[in-house]
């Protein structure tokens, strides 16, 4: 088993992130026998595709690292590293654009999400985000790739990527990637909008709970949590038709590692101002160790760079054979 997966290290980790996808990295980590590796990245060569300034981006990605490291990933047992020390991310990618099909690309919803109206003022690095994205899952021959839902559209495509290249090359060379997306917390909502992601980029802060809120700030965010008059329903199917209202039952559910049929029971009857001092809790309760622990790590820069560095080197040993093989195949090395 291959693990593979990456966040880009734009602001900060948020709880869609951490239910979503970072939580599940740690269990597989965690269960690993020795026949398994898990490579966990950060994707600062996608995070290029959003205008930063260099100071900002340096530091960007030493948080993104302590964030990861303060969660549970350890870069001992897992490769850690930073996408643009293993240049054969972006050698692969370019290969893969020889593969990959406009017609493929144009059906991509974020990037449509992403640039909205303004098509042609879209970077070309957003629409080939998905090659890259290709290129770092079949570098590793990953085998699982833990994602939130929101992902699995780029999966799809890493796979006719994949199918194509073997193909046209007649060489059984990129491993098929299957994704692993979490039951209940595959999309964790905004908390101002039920229809609308959790997300780094939405604009109000109050949106989202971050790795570094405080308590204090976590108990607020879920107090201003948007929500509706009715109690809650004495099973969860009484909250279709109410984003909010579910959004908030799932993330409990899940951080108790409870159904939501089970949430519901408990609450059935009570208002949301009963419900949400609960819910603040067990968020303060989860939180408060990772924050506490990032915090500490991001203050010594050394250390997160040796680990970024080991893992750089490390990644780069087990990318090297796979990108030289896609030379090879294409006729491009003698
Ligand atoms: P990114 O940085 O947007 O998000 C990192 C991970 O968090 C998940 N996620 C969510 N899950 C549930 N609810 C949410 N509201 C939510 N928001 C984010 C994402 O699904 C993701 O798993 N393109 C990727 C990074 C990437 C990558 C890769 C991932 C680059 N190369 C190769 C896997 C394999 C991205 O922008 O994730």
């Amino acid at each position: 088993m291959r693990v593979l997966s990456g966040i880009q290290p734009t602001g900060n980790l948020h709880l869609g992130n951490y239910l979503g996808a970072i939580r599940n990295w740690v269990r597989m980590q965690d269960e690993m026998d020795s026949e398994s590796q898990c490579f966990f990245f950060l994707a600062d060569m996608h995070s290029i595709t959003v205008h930063e300034g260099r100071e900002a981006r340096i530091r960007n990605v030493r948080d993104m690292a302590a964030a990861l490291v303060a969660a549970g990933i350890d870069p001992d047992r897992s490769v850690l590293f930073n996408q643009a020390r293993v240049p054969a991310h972006a050698e692969l990618c370019w290969l893969l654009n020889g593969t990959a099909r406009i017609g493929w690309l144009n059906r991509m919803t974020q990037f449509k999400d992403k640039v909205g109206k303004d098509r042609e003022g879209a970077s070309i690095g957003l629409f080939v985000y998905p090659v890259l994205q290709a290129a770092d899952i079949l570098l590793y021959n990953a085998t699982h790739v833990p994602v939130g839902e929101d992902q699995k559209q780029h999966l799809e495509l890493a796979r006719d990527i994949a199918t194509k290249f073997n193909t046209d090359f007649g060489i059984d060379l990129f491993t098929m990637p299957a994704p692993i997306i979490p039951k209940e917390s595959a999309r964790i909502m905004s908390l101002r909008d039920g229809s609308a992601k959790m997300s780094k980029s939405d604009p109000s802060d109050m949106s989202r709970i971050n790795l570094t809120d405080d308590d204090d700030a976590i108990m607020q965010k879920v107090k201003k949590a948007k929500t509706d008059p009715e109690p809650l329903p004495e099973m969860a199917e009484g909250l279709a038709g109410r984003p909010e209202a579910n959004n908030l039952v799932g993330i409990f559910a899940t951080l108790t590692g409870r159904t939501p049929d089970a949430v519901c029971a408990d609450f059935a009857g009570k208002g949301f101002g009963a419900f949400k001092p609960a819910l603040g809790e067990v968020l303060v309760e989860t939180l408060r160790p990772i924050r506490e622990r990032f915090l500490e790590l991001r203050t010594d820069d050394a250390a997160l760079d040796a680990i970024l560095d080991k893992g750089a080197m490390r990644a780069a040993a087990a990318a090297e054979p796979t990108l030289r093989a896609a030379y090879d195949a294409m006729g491009l090395m003698r």
